[in-house]
């Protein structure tokens, strides 16, 4: 296994923390779970009873058939809920419509600029709302020729049109494939050929900063590209109504359809298709250890369980008619989260939930839209910058619309640490119930911050940790029942049985740092790798037989708790996001002044890992500090943006006339992470091919 990649937590300061923060007591006695009596006893059954366990969790959903049975396990091939039938969709809109809920609020959008008389632009969609808008896309793209099965691409803003697209697609059992909407053409090509994927919903435009984004414009590039012109169709939702996004009706000869027209006149009534437990919902692609991004495969019935699951607990929701806690309901044998039937008449406080991650990752597939909303938990979507207009945007938000659970990522704390506590002292923030943070470890400077600053210095604060692939919350706190420590991603959830092994797949001990290791199948987990069998085995499931490997390094302490030390592969995660160090090297290679490249990653203050790279350029190496050096920097940089999108543009750029190579032409990388990071070179250069090397990466 390779050495974690460093980053601002993964350090001595770690070994030594020793705060630690229970449950505040108030807290606790009104939590689904309230005690770590209680989640251990709930642990121990989920995985000595898993069949009985999902079963009775899986009885708070709806299902047009119930199952045979809950599982089915040839790793690495689960079957959850075998022989049911059910729909996502319908579990996330009818069921709650039906239950006299149609009207209450669903989805909360505010847009990021403010209206012409100065205040926000906020949308409140209900139930009934949301089902009628998606009833009609779903017919739209029947109408487009989508079936059951296709991958239906989908490139958007921020929009509630962006989250009904993908609960459209849910609901006719179209398999959605969504793309971050800061991703290159470049990047959309190579999906849609990977996903083979015809269709395709995007929009004319979204807002950053003020700017317009040509989403539309991005999505012609791309279609430009080898092979990704099997696209037929586009429904483009028209957002920024910018008279400049090309549009070429289907009509006319185009692919394009506008949303306001397609979806205007369909019918509102589009019944939710019935489907296996096992039918395909999504594809999500993620970065791995080659160049090429791996679309992840999730499935029906056991994802949906897994969200509904997971929201449930980390954040401990209390939806639209809920009723009161377990604690007010004597002689109910239920699990004590279970809403039970809906109380309609019920005054119990609804949380109002925000997650600041776009949709265009897991997180905001899992924690905006289909955790959230079988909870009856109305959710927030913001469409865009956490400092537009001004640097305390987010808790104007917070403020005004009561926001009860906040799920954001540290690299946006360490910035909102950055700007300065003025600008969250100006809002009351007193409504926030529960902290989450989610996609890199998060030092504990950061935590006691989020703790004290935004959390009023009571609030729970999860840290949870997941992935693309996992579908939902692994390891994490429990507000109401765990201790939480600063750095520390917590305990397994229910169902979950994680472990930290040696190289040779013993065992680690206590604080001994190992590979994280998933012992037992989930229902969450993901069902394969898209037209990829063999990458799916091979890296997931190769290092141990028959338990999942995360590629993710870690220790687990004395009490339990889990710590995340880094990547053991390939990947660099960047402000929360992975970029394969493979994809970043190609986009430099493809640019003509480059013959070679090496990138790793380094700690950086903001960003958790920045991007450090190593090119050996055609011709000669510029000066070192001449403006020659500076132009091909930024050039270099600013193809990467353009190769792969914002996020993976290097920090570093360093011509070399060389790279670091071992006698058997293995590249060094933990030496070019090291000089990267400013450290002193303390790895054994003795294999190094050509020693003299380091001088001059080191500019001796
Ligand atoms: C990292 C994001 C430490 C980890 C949900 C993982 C974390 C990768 C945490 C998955 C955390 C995510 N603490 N590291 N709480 N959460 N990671 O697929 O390296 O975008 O393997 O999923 O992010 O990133 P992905």
């Amino acid at each position: 296994m390779a050495a974690p990649s460093p980053s601002p937590s993964n350090t001595e300061t770690m070994l030594q923390e020793h705060r630690s923060f229970p449950p505040p007591p108030a807290f606790a006695a009104g939590a689904h779970l309230s005690s770590i009596e209680q989640y251990e006893a709930l642990h121990a059954r989920s995985l000595e009873d898993p069949d009985g366990f999902w079963a009775e969790v899986a009885a708070d959903l709806h299902w047009f058939r119930k199952w045979d049975r809950v599982l089915r396990w040839e790793a690495p091939d689960p079957v959850w809920f075998g022989g049911a039938k059910t729909n996502l969709c319908f579990n996330c809109l009818d069921r709650q419509v039906d239950a006299g809920l149609g009207d209450r609020p669903a989805i909360l959008w505010e847009a990021e600029a403010m209206g012409p008389d100065g205040a926000p632009i906020v949308e409140s969609w209900s139930y009934a709302g949301l089902l009628e808008e998606t009833s009609r896309c779903a017919n739209a793209l029947k109408a487009m020729g989508v079936k059951k099965g296709d991958v239906v691409t989908i490139y958007m803003g921020m929009v509630p049109q962006l989250a009904i697209a993908m609960l459209a697609c849910a609901r006719i059992g179209a398999v959605h494939s969504v793309i971050f909407g800061g991703f290159s053409a470049a990047a959309i090509a190579d999906r849609v050929v990977d996903g083979n994927s015809r269709f395709v919903i995007t929009c004319d435009g979204s807002y950053r900063r003020g700017r317009v984004v040509p989403l539309k414009a991005t999505v012609e590039e791309a279609l430009q590209r080898e092979g990704a012109g099997i696209v037929t169709d586009v429904l483009v939702y028209r957002r920024t109504r910018d008279a400049d996004a090309p549009f070429t009706a289907k009509a006319d000869g185009g692919r394009d359809h506008d949303w306001a027209e397609l979806v205007h006149q369909q019918s509102d009534d589009c019944p939710a298709e019935e489907m296996d437990a096992e039918d395909p919902l999504f594809i999500l692609y993620t970065s791995g250890s080659t160049g090429k991004p791996k679309g992840i495969l999730h499935t029906t019935a056991g994802y949906m369980v897994w969200a509904y699951l997971t929201s449930r607990l980390t954040f401990d929701l209390a939806g639209h008619g809920d009723g009161p806690r377990r604690a007010g309901r004597a002689g109910d044998d239920r699990l004590p989260w279970s809403p039970g039937p809906v109380d309609r008449q019920s005054d119990a406080p609804v949380d109002i939930y925000w997650c600041t991650a776009d949709c265009g990752w897991i997180t905001g597939h899992s924690y905006i839209v289909y955790g959230l909303l079988p909870n009856r938990v109305p959710t927030l979507m913001y469409e865009g910058a956490p400092d537009f207009p001004a640097k305390d945007r987010f808790w104007d938000i917070v403020e005004r619309h009561r926001v009860t659970k906040f799920y954001t990522a540290p690299t946006a704390i360490r910035a909102f640490m950055k700007w300065g506590d003025e600008h969250v002292e100006k809002h009351d923030l007193s409504t926030l119930r529960v902290l989450g943070t989610v996609g890199e470890p998060i030092n504990p400077e950061a935590w006691m911050w989020y703790r004290e600053k935004i959390g009023g210095g009571t609030c729970p604060i999860v840290d949870t940790w997941w992935q693309t692939e996992t579908g939902g919350h692994m390891l994490t706190p429990l507000p109401g029942a765990t201790t939480a420590v600063p750095g520390s991603c917590g305990k397994p959830m229910l169902g979950v049985s994680a472990s930290v092994v040696r190289e040779d797949g013993r065992p680690a001990g206590v604080n001994e740092g190992g590979m994280l290791v998933i012992d037992k199948p989930w229902p969450g987990m993901l069902r394969g790798i898209h037209g990829d069998r063999q990458r799916f085995v091979d890296t997931y499931w190769s290092a141990v037989e028959g338990k999942y490997c995360p590629a993710d390094g870690a220790r687990r302490d004395e009490n339990g708790n889990f710590w995340i030390m880094g990547r053991t592969d390939d990947v660099i995660v960047v402000a929360g996001h992975n970029l394969g160090t493979m994809e970043v090297e190609s986009a430099l290679v493809a640019h003509a002044r480059v013959a070679e490249a090496a990138v790793v990653g380094f700690p950086h203050e903001v960003k958790g890992n920045g991007i450090a790279a190593f090119v050996i350029p055609h011709g000669d190496v510029p000066a070192p500090g001449s403006d020659g050096e500076a132009a091909e920097r930024d050039a270099l940089i600013a193809h990467v943006g353009r190769e792969l999108g914002p996020i993976a543009r290097p920090d570093q750029i360093r011509f070399t006339p060389a790279l670091p190579k071992t006698r058997s032409g293995k590249i060094m990388r933990r030496l070019l992470r090291s000089v990267a990071a400013g450290e002193e070179v303390t790895s054994d250069v003795s294999t190094l091919e050509d020693p003299a090397i380091l001088d001059k990466l080191l500019g001796r």
